[in-house]
This record gives structure tokens, C-alpha cells and sequence, in this order.
């Protein structure tokens, strides 16, 4: 059995000894009742860091998303946003399901839609049309191959929205590898949006957890939201003290694992039978030319490597903390040998 290295996501790393002892330490108390000590101190700073008035800690980024389209609709109502958001693609059919709403997908290169789209797109008053609600925006845009939209464009939409009586709401599981692969701060994103999530348990290491920061008024209705589907949690400032330190310590190692997956891409930038996309953060997509993608995962996993199909012609490769220099040469050495002789 070969030793591997997973490469299928950020999800899948260890807890670190420093995450675990303050786990075991984290003073604690019930957090329905609003009176878990550690929780407290996480959404303060999550809130601080994301440039809100108010945090929310929530079980994980799904409910954090679909709690957040459920402040800012009615159900009826359509919800604007790219064809490759984790929203509509992967939440099983949650924007239905929960909220009672319908999606208006779009698409734009690297999770851009351009604002002339949305602005086409939005439904006049009339009473055989949906109201349109809310825009939905992904940063790091995952589906797209972690790809980074610029404060500048998220600024842009939350204006134009807002002139339109839109609410926005970012996805951002990932916001910190955005931050780190531009060189600013996750509040340069948060300016025009209403609500923003940021994930704990992706590559900033914590097991569990996402926060949803939005107004103080909102977050004490997303209490609510988050209570009606089965979030409420209790003495969980067990799991918000791995958070803190995720929060506190996780983003040093974002810039290694960009450094990283760059490297992957350049090592397999050259072999025949496959096209990696450049990465812009923390994933590299490879579309497959000359084997099918269940072939291309099996017998990656015979040798070893972890990775992801990733929709038709395209396996994913994720990096992060767990991995290192050593797991990239290996992964590209596979590949290039599998692709060979193939
Ligand atoms: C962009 C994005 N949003 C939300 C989520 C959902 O997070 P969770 O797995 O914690 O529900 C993911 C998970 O991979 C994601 O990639």
C-alpha cells in the first residue's frame, strides 16, 4: 500500500498539537443561549478581520451560504450568480430546498460575470416574473480553479446591486487565499457585500467551522435561521478554539501553498496528454486529453495520489498545509509518467 498524498482538497487536513491542546483547554458554555466564551471571542475577530459588525459561527460553509440566501430572499425569488458557484453546484439543490428559490446562472471567465450580464438579467415589476433578490459572488471562485476576483469588481457588483434594491452575498470559503494571493486584507473585499462567509476548515487547518459576518441586526436574524436548520450548537467553543488559532496562524501558510501549486503546474506544464490552467491561489486544474478522468483517479490512487474529477475531461489538484515540496515532485513525476505511457 503506498504512502499517499492527498491532493483532493484543503478539507483534508490534521487538526495541528497546538489546535488540539487549545481544544482540550477552550473555556466553554452553551452557545443557544449565547454564552459560549471561546465562540464570542471567534466571531469578534472573525467580524474585525472581515470588516463587519458581526460574526456568526456556523457548522460549515454550506449552512453558512444557505443561511445567508435565506436572509436576503423570499421564496419565489431568483437569485443572480456564475454558473460554477458552490451555491448551485454543489449544495444539492439547497437554494430550492430551503429557501424556496430559483437560480439565474451566468458565466464569466474566472467567476466574473460582467456587470452589463447582471444588469441585463435583473427582472423588470411584473407579475409574471420573479423578483430578483440577491447576487451571489465566490472568491476564490472554486470551481473555476480557485480563481481570484479583485476587490475592485466585488465593489463594483455590491454597488451596482445596490442600486437596483439587490442584496450580495460572497462566498468566501476561501477569501483568505484571495487575500493572501493579492497582497490585501479580507475587509478590501467585504465593503459593498451584505454578507460575507469565511471557511476555518479549508486551508486555514481548523476541523470544523465557518463564520457568516454581516450587520449585528442580520446576524441576530441569522441566529434564528441557523437554529431552524439544525445549527444551533452547544458547548462547540471546543471547536471555535481550533478556529482562533486557524484564524490567527492558518493564513501564513496560504502563501506556501500557492508557491506550491504553481510549482505542480510548471513541473507538468509540458507533458503531452494534458492541459493544466495556470493557478491563481491554491488549485490546479488539469483538463485531460488522452484518458478518461475515472482511469486518470484510479490510477493516480494505485500510485499513491490523491485527486479529484473534477466535471467532464478535468481532475482537480488542491494544495495545502499537509503537503510538501517533496508530495509536488512525486505528483508531478506520476503524472508525467502515467501520461507518457499512455
Ligand atoms: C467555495 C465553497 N463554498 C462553500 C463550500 C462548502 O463548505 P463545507 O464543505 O464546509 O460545507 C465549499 C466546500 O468546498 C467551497 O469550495
Amino acid at each position: 500500500m503506498p504512502t499517499f498524498a492527498d491532493f483532493r482538497s484543503d478539507t483534508v487536513t490534521q487538526p495541528t498539537p497546538a489546535m488540539r491542546d487549545a481544544m482540550a483547554r477552550a473555556p466553554v458554555g452553551d452557545d443557544v443561549f449565547g454564552e459560549d466564551p471561546t465562540i464570542i471571542e471567534l466571531e469578534q475577530e472573525g467580524a474585525r478581520l472581515l470588516g463587519k459588525e458581526a460574526a456568526l459561527f456556523l457548522p460549515s460553509g454550506t449552512m453558512a451560504n444557505q443561511v445567508s440566501v435565506n436572509l436576503w430572499t423570499r421564496p419565489g425569488d431568483e437569485v443572480l450568480l456564475h454558473e460554477g458557484c458552490h451555491v448551485f453546484r454543489f449544495e444539492t439543490g439547497g437554494l430550492a430546498m430551503l429557501s424556496g428559490v430559483q437560480a439565474r446562472t451566468l458565466p464569466g471567465i474566472g467567476g466574473v460575470v460582467p456587470i452589463s450580464l447582471l444588469d441585463s438579467e435583473v427582472r423588470p415589476t411584473f407579475d409574471a416574473y420573479p423578483r430578483t433578490s440577491l447576487v451571489v459572488l465566490e472568491n476564490t471562485n472554486n470551481w473555476e480553479g480557485g480563481a481570484v476576483l479583485g476587490p475592485t469588481y466585488i465593489d463594483s457588483v455590491g454597488e451596482w446591486a445596490h442600486g437596483h434594491g439587490l442584496k450580495v452575498h460572497l462566498d468566501g470559503a476561501r477569501l483568505m487565499n484571495a487575500a493572501v494571493a493579492l497582497g490585501v486584507e479580507c475587509a478590501d473585499f467585504t465593503r459593498h457585500v451584505d454578507s460575507v462567509t469565511l471557511c476555518l476548515s479549508k486551508g486555514l487547518g481548523a476541523p470544523v467551522g465557518t463564520l457568516l459576518a454581516t450587520t449585528r441586526d442580520s446576524v441576530a436574524a441569522a441566529r434564528r435561521v441557523r437554529k431552524r436548520f439544525g445549527g444551533g450548537m452547544r458547548q462547540a467553543g471546543i471547536l471555535a478554539a481550533a478556529g482562533l488559532l486557524a484564524l490567527r496562524d492558518g493564513p501564513r501558510a496560504l502563501a506556501d501553498d500557492h508557491r506550491r501549486a504553481r510549482r505542480l503546474h510548471d513541473l507538468i506544464a509540458a507533458t503531452a496528454g494534458m492541459k493544466a490552467q495556470f493557478p491563481a491561489s491554491n488549485m490546479v486544474i488539469v483538463s485531460l486529453q488522452s484518458r478518461t478522468v475515472e482511469d486518470t483517479v484510479s490510477i493516480l490512487r494505485e500510485r499513491g495520489i490523491l485527486v479529484l474529477g473534477f466535471g467532464p475531461g478535468r481532475i482537480r489538484f488542491v494544495t495545502h498545509r499537509d503537503l510538501t515540496d517533496a508530495d509536488i515532485d512525486r505528483a508531478a513525476a506520476t503524472l508525467n509518467e502515467v501520461f507518457l505511457n499512455s
